[in-house]
């Protein structure tokens, strides 16, 4: 993508009702304006808030949002110009139950409330291979994650990544959650129901390249806060 395309979307993302985009300002170290209030300001609804975390251009976003109109559907990235695609869509589209926020994820206990998410998917994140702690599956990041998530609350994930995978499966019990479902060759093994077969822009690649996609699904238990 050239420097020209890429000020472009930027230019458009600024017209999306549908994307919110808080300064690091806004959100460091202090609660932002949409916390707590998403169900009663954004959606205008009651229905659940479902976070696509790492969602790039928002496949799993704008899929389950038309799969479940009884949910809210809200993609999570810093990258503007991947988040144009799922705005640009979300927008012609008239979706009313889609949003996307540009923001670090380090930063999202100033954007959510207690209790306001039920639901929190993270797609293909980088394995962090190197350094564990940045792994959207960490301990520190899990702590920001019960911040906002309900008890009984779920979270997925699903990975290219071997090492995520068994790494997360480890992580999850010592941290609250309890394993509901996990596979590590969801499509070689007929793991994949319609929801799982839904396919993100990352993985169609790693699947040309032959390789297997793991899925692992639990539950935040109500003591563990
Ligand atoms: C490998 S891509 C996967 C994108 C998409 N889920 C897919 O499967 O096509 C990882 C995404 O996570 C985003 N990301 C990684 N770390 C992040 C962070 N700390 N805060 C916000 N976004 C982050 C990146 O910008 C990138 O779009």
């Amino acid at each position: 993508m050239s420097g020209k395309d890429k000020l472009r979307k930027f230019r458009e993302n600024e017209t999306f009702e549908c994307l919110i985009q808080p300064t690091t300002e806004e959100v460091f170290r202090k609660d932002y304006k949409t916390k707590g209030k998403w169900n009663s300001d954004y959606f205008k609804n009651d229905a659940p808030i479902v976070l696509e975390l790492g969602c790039g251009k928002g496949e799993y976003t704008v899929a389950l949002s038309q799969k479940s109109p009884d949910k809210n559907f809200i993609g999570v990235d810093i990258k503007g110009a991947r988040l144009w695609k799922g705005a640009k869509f979300a927008t012609e589209n008239n979706l009313p139950n889609v949003m996307f926020l540009r923001t670090r994820i380090e930063f999202i206990e100033s954007i959510f409330a207690e209790n306001e998410v039920s639901e929190i998917w993270v797609t293909f994140a980088d394995p962090q291979i190197k350094n564990a702690r940045k792994r959207l599956t960490s301990p520190l990041f899990l702590d920001r994650y019960k911040k906002f998530l309900k008890k009984g609350g779920i979270l997925h994930l699903k990975t290219d990544s071997q090492l995520l995978h068994e790494y997360t499966l480890e992580v999850l019990p010592e941290n609250g959650f309890t394993i509901l479902e996990h596979n590590n060759d969801i499509y070689g093994s007929g793991y994949a129901d319609e929801v799982l077969s839904i396919k993100t822009f990352y993985e169609s690649q790693y699947l040309a390249k032959g390789m297997p996609i793991t899925y692992l699904k639990a539950r935040l238990e109500a003591d563990n806060q």
